[in-house]
């Protein structure tokens, strides 16, 4: 048999998806692995989408390449509220398959072979992939743990080249929970422009930040609109994670090229999930801050259980996402260690070099499921390292 194609065989499987797959072997495992919120469907958009999949006689169609015009006009006016920027709806937005999907369509527009595009690291994992399925250069720029996952200017500028292309940011971040200060997404936005480099940004958790700490979105600087392609996601913020919708936005002649490889890879984002998208972003918004108040309990409850294991933990209070990034106080690789959590303890876990090298010695806790999950995982945990 012929061989596949190089740049598939040199993507990673994803750890985030590979050991939820082992663990399915671990009976009774519990999880602090995928970073999905656990709750229901919201009422209000379950009832609203059941009403349409009776009355909108155009539900089970495709729509418009880019996403229902209403849908995008909604989005437009919330950007607007929430950023201040001024999107064209008819030019300017397309409505994806998930911030996924707005990113593999992004970066496989932008990247091309030996480009190379600067990731701040530890990064998403599918960031670090979808740049090698693109045939581009991951360069992994370290951020500075010890100073909350910190941009480092000096060593961002100095490994930028000719090649570079671009570069990724992920803010709130997921894995590490940090969230950027706006002087550092300045910083970066002016680095764009003086190399000539787009940014892509990846603001899935826009919506989820700590401590009075609030999200900017590059969107806001009209003078970096030019270069800035910003992929967002309707999966956390609204329990939507199955539904599979998002979208990005992009100058016009951007998004023009993006469109083709949306049209070609994708067609449209599901229509039933941009009409239930529709009645999230207009529906009642109360349930949004119940689910942010559950996050913010969760993430002192992980807090509070890291600070039994102080031997074992080291790590960073998360600021956004609901993730954390603990460094290992031990000697073992992050996939052994995780791997050690799963088959002795019976917890799930991401390895930290999942994100990239410096993510090595680290693992990513979620802390998206119910307390009584991460009560359960740390109990293990706890009786895991007495034993050892
Ligand atoms: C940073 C980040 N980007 C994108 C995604 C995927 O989002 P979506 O469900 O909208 O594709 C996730 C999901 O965990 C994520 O954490």
């Amino acid at each position: 048999m012929k061989d596949f194609a190089k740049r598939v065989k040199d993507i990673e499987v994803s750890l985030i998806r590979y050991m939820p797959v082992l663990a399915s072997k671990v009976p009774d495992a519990v999880s602090l692995g995928q970073g999905i919120p656990s709750f229901e469907l919201p009422e209000y958009i379950r009832k609203k989408l059941i009403e349409a999949l009776r009355s909108q006689k155009d539900i089970n169609k495709y729509s418009l390449e880019p996403g229902l015009p209403i849908l995008k006009e909604e989005i437009v006016k919330y950007l607007e509220r929430t950023t201040a920027a001024k999107v064209n709806p008819e030019k300017e937005i397309c409505i994806t398959k998930g911030a996924i999907g707005g990113l593999f369509c992004t970066i496989s527009t932008l990247v091309e072979r030996k480009d190379e595009v600067i990731l701040l690291t530890p990064a998403y994992e599918p960031h670090i992939e979808q740049v090698k399925f693109a045939e581009g250069k991951p360069v992994f720029i370290p951020l500075i743990e010890s100073e909350g996952w910190k941009p480092d200017f000096e060593v961002i500028n100095s490994a930028i080249t000719k090649r570079t292309k671009a570069t990724i940011i992920c803010d709130p971040s997921n894995p590490t929970g940090s969230i950027f200060e706006k002087e550092d997404l300045e910083k970066i936005a002016e680095l764009a422009q003086e190399n000539d480099l787009f940014i892509i940004t990846d603001e899935t958790y826009d919506f989820l930040t700590y401590d009075n700490k609030k999200h900017f979105s590059l969107l806001s600087l009209p003078g970096i609109r030019d270069r800035l392609i910003a992929c967002f996601s309707f999966s956390k913020k609204y329990a939507l994670t199955g539904f599979r919708v998002g979208y990005i936005i992009a100058p016009e002649k951007i998004l023009n090229e993006i469109l083709k490889v949306h049209d070609e890879s994708t067609i449209c984002a599901p229509t039933p999930s941009q009409y239930a998208a529709l009645f999230a972003l207009t529906g009642p918004q109360d349930y949004i801050e119940k689910f942010k108040e559950e996050f913010r309990k969760r993430r002192e409850l992980i807090c509070q259980r890291l600070d039994r294991l102080k031997d074992l933990f080291e790590y960073q209070k998360p600021m956004g996402a609901y993730y954390v990034f603990p460094k290992i106080k031990l000697k073992m690789k992050s996939l052994e260690f995780s791997k050690k959590l799963l088959y002795e303890a019976g917890v799930i876990t991401i390895p930290g070099i999942a994100f990239g090298p410096s993510g090595e010695g680290h693992i990513r806790l979620s802390f998206a499921g119910e307390e009584k999950e991460i009560n359960t995982a740390f109990d293990r945990i706890e009786k895991f390292w007495q034993k050892l």
